[in-house]
């Protein structure tokens, strides 16, 4: 199967920083409870102005600029594709929107998907099929969410967890970029759930069985991860960087405790952004690339679980 290859990112965090100290003015909550428990310190909501479509259109730009100064053209993407479960509409779907804003050709291939918190792993895995058919062109994939929308400020068990924000790649086909990745799914409609739009009344709120998703997460991270890691054959100390979904340091350590990793090696930024589901993953991938963190050539293991329930991982070289 064709490798593929991040080649630029770009991300946008939404526009108001909510600490936990201003969550506790809304919610019977605490700073310490939030901080001990999930390693929160803030988020970022969507401001007035501000949607999944908004967001998603300046990650988007953001990526395409930094593709754009490397010396390549938009006219060269062939594909967007916008990982969301909090769409600021269905239809249009917001790849479409983000093909309009940013002037991409028409001859391209857009939709939104969603596997909730796994869903810009999903979206890689789909990358990788398309460019298989036209390596030539590039994929712009986005995880975008306003999840602010959807929660319910009565339950604190929930509310307190996720943020809004968006993450956007460029992807190409790289021949000598081999990817590998293992999807799973383990359907289940009670302890995480989003309803859709039902009679007389728009989606959500958020519902979460918190210690059930938890126990699911603890085991889907090394699991994905064993299975990427028997197709491409590495070792886990081959691996540079573990970019996870940014849902709680807590599952994060207890992943790396179990499969015997330093900490260290695990990326965080929730206590700044909170869980953004789709969009975790490429806003840490943008934030570790703005910092230095990412080398060329270095072995990045990704990892997501979430809604659905859904869980994924994916080796990629940088
Ligand atoms: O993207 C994937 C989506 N979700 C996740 O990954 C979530 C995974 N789960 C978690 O991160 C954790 O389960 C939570 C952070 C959501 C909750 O932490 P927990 O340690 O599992 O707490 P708990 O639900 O077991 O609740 C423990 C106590 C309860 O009080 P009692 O019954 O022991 O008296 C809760 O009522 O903490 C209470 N509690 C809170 N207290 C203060 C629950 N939420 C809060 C809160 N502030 N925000």
């Amino acid at each position: 199967m064709t490798g593929i290859s991040i080649i630029a990112t770009g991300s946008q965090p939404a526009a108001q920083v909510v600490t936990n100290d201003h969550l506790a003015k809304l919610v019977d909550t605490s700073d310490q409870w939030i901080a001990t428990r999930t390693g929160i310190r803030q988020r970022r909501f969507a401001g007035p102005e501000e949607d999944t479509t908004s967001l998603a259109i300046g990650a988007a730009r953001a990526a395409v600029e930094q593709l754009e100064k490397a010396g390549r053209g938009r006219e060269e993407i062939g594909a967007v594709l916008v990982a969301t479960f909090s769409p600021g509409s269905l239809v249009p779907s917001t790849a479409c929107l983000v093909q309009r804003e940013l002037g991409l050709p028409e001859d391209l291939f857009a939709l939104d998907i969603n596997a909730a918190c796994t869903g810009f792993l999903s979206g890689l895995r789909l990358c990788q099929g398309l460019l298989a058919q036209q390596p030539e062109r590039l994929a712009l994939l986005v995880g975008a969410e306003a999840i602010s929308r959807l929660v319910d400020f009565g339950d604190r068990g929930t509310c307190i967890l996720f943020g809004d924000g968006a993450g956007a790649a460029v992807v190409a086909a790289g021949p000598d970029r081999p990817f590998f990745c293992a999807f799973g799914t383990r359907g289940d409609g009670e302890v995480l759930r989003c309803p859709g739009v039902r009679p007389g009344g728009g989606p959500g709120p958020v519902t979460m069985e918190g210690r059930e998703v938890f126990r699911f997460a603890v085991d889907a991270i090394p699991k994905g991860i064993a299975a990427v890691l028997a197709q491409s054959g590495s070792s886990l100390w081959d691996i540079d960087w573990f970019v996870c979904h940014q849902a709680n340091a807590r599952i994060l350590a207890h992943a790396a405790k179990a499969m015997g990793v330093p900490e260290e090696r695990f990326f965080m930024d929730l206590d700044r952004y909170g869980n953004t589901s789709a969009a975790s993953i490429p806003i840490a991938l943008d934030e570790m690339a703005k910092k230095g963190l990412l080398k060329k050539g270095q072995r990045l293991m990704l990892a997501g679980f979430g809604g659905g329930l859904t869980w994924g991982a994916a080796e990629l070289i940088w």
